[in-house]
């Protein structure tokens, strides 16, 4: 009798786990192969580090609500960058300060003595503290460490702040081990004098000012979230330039905030721009990838990843989404390319999210109307999917897929031949008047030359990526259709020339996980 009922209980307690897994993380417009929090607000991805054996995503968190405030950071980790488990608050605002963006290092030689095990090493997380104007306290923005023995725990310093300039824009510190000068390297913004100030330390904890870099490039808003690194030209590796990357807000080409980078050398002192200083390189086109940054202490062998927050600060704080508002990019895989003498940087969405791809689309030819036949055809239409195409653009003068198509519903994403643009376009999207700054079309500039043009896309209910050309442009943008807008058709003013296209319908990497 008493094995009977226990059999029971065990069965229910099943059925009901089973149940609450697959509501979870399908609410309306809910990403399903993107990081997003399971309940309440996020901004940016923070101390991204690769560390025992797991990626670890930190963001800009507020485990209270769906809105901006009481800053900390959450924690998520991941086997291989798509499917995602999250874990408790990891650092949380207290009393002192609110948590802000930063990054995390693996102390591997116990530089920091913070270590516990010391052959073993340790996390060392570093953030910008925000402490707000009180009656006997000006308002502050300094650089904090915290630290883990486990992947799980954090401890703060209680020598906290290690950096205090006195100042109240100081914030998002970048930190590096700079193996030839064998010390720690940070590089943290000055945000409204449009500037970055890079710093060394032997320990983490003694931070000494080196060079300030600035303003160059955009200057139109304030810079924040700055990354600095080392990479490879494809083709020829032993080409390495450093990447100086800044998120921009507002003053971004597409409006409100983004990303801009600089090429250039990076001496253990001093970052140079190979480039003019008036030239502006934009990491993403589109209006949804800010505080793009890359992970530290990546397993040998794997190039530079990055994740960015997929969103704006012009209307961040009202996407119509629930429980969660807030979400990261696909992590990227970067190098860099040389192309008509110029380098430019190479995104590409990483080879893990393969494993989500579930049925496939093909077509080869050159006939609109045999595409558009077959796809309106196809069973497998769903909100998430992945679509490569090549394509010569013959004698049309606009190529245009209209994709999350319904009932006065549909974001386009097309080639303006005349104007050697590409551009993705939201503004006729079911819900895209929740802000009037919302409703966009981005563009980008694409001269093709002789090459075909190359299309990877990835869709994910409420996002759209467009890497064009092998990754030489990303285009990211939020967008907000009806649940039941799944079609998806081609219109080319002109005959095309060729086209190969595959689409994948692609898994949930949360369904995946929970089974
Ligand atoms: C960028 C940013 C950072 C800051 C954080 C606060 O989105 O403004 O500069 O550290 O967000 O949440």
């Amino acid at each position: 009798m008493l094995k009977k009922s226990l059999f029971v209980s065990a069965l229910l307690v099943t059925i009901v786990v089973r149940l609450w897994a697959q509501e979870h993380y399908n609410e309306k417009y809910r990403p399903q192969f993107h990081f997003s929090p399971q309940i309440n607000w996020t901004n940016d991805p923070c101390g991204l580090v690769y560390a025992f054996e797991q990626y670890h995503l930190f963001f800009q968190h507020n485990p209270f609500a769906n809105v901006w405030g009481h800053m900390s950071w959450g924690h998520a980790v991941s086997p291989d960058l798509v499917h995602w488990r999250q874990l408790p608050v990891a650092i949380a605002e207290d009393n002192k300060a609110a948590i802000f963006t930063g990054s995390s290092v693996v102390d591997t030689n116990n530089t920091s003595g913070l270590c516990a095990l010391p052959q073993h090493g340790c996390i060392v997380s570093i953030y910008t503290g925000f402490t707000a104007k009180a009656a006997t306290t000006p308002e502050r923005q300094t650089e904090n460490l915290a630290f883990s023995q486990d992947g799980r725990i954090w401890t703060k310093y209680p020598g906290n702040p290690v950096l205090d300039l006195g100042r109240t824009d100081t914030r998002d510190p970048k930190v590096f081990w700079y193996a030839p000068g064998k010390r720690w390297i940070m590089v943290i913004v000055l945000a409204n004098d449009k500037k970055i100030r890079i710093f060394s330390s032997p320990d983490l904890k003694h931070w000494q000012a080196l060079s300030d870099f600035g303003p160059q490039g955009a200057t139109g808003g304030v810079w924040e979230c700055p990354d600095l690194y080392r990479l490879p030209v494809a083709g020829a590796p032993a080409k390495m330039r450093w990447i100086l990357k800044i998120g921009l807000n507002p003053g971004h080409v597409s409006g409100g905030s983004g990303e801009q980078y600089f090429i250039g050398q990076f001496d253990g002192i001093r970052f140079t721009n190979e480039g003019a200083s008036s030239e502006t390189h934009w990491l993403d086109y589109g209006r949804d990838c800010y505080c793009a940054l890359t992970f530290n202490d990546e397993p040998a062998g794997r190039p530079r990843q990055m994740i960015a927050w997929m969103n704006n600060w012009e209307y961040a704080g009202v996407v119509p989404t629930t429980p969660w508002r807030g979400a990261m990019t696909l992590p990227r895989s970067l190098t860099l390319a040389e192309a008509d003498g110029s380098l430019t940087l190479l995104q590409r969405p990483v080879d893990e999210l393969r494993s989500l791809r579930g049925e496939a689309f093909e077509y080869e030819g050159a006939s609109e109307a045999e595409v558009n036949r077959k796809l309106a055809d196809w069973p497998h239409r769903s909100q998430t999917f992945e679509i490569e195409a090549e394509l010569r653009t013959g004698t049309a003068k606009e190529i245009v897929w209209k994709l999350l198509q319904g009932e006065h519903d549909e974001t386009l994403v097309g080639f303006d031949a005349v104007k050697s643009e590409l551009f993705l376009d939201r503004s006729k999207c079911a819900n895209a008047h929740f802000s009037s700054a919302f409703p966009s079309k981005t563009v980008a500039p694409l001269k093709l030359g002789s090459e075909p043009l190359r299309l990877h896309i990835f869709v994910d209910r409420s996002s759209v990526e467009v890497f064009a050309q092998n990754g030489r442009i990303a285009m990211t943008n939020l967008v907000f259709p009806k649940p039941d807008s799944t079609a998806i058709s081609l219109s080319a003013s002109g005959q095309l020339n060729n086209m190969h296209f595959s689409m994948w319908k692609l898994a949930s990497a949360w369904k995946a996980q929970e089974k």
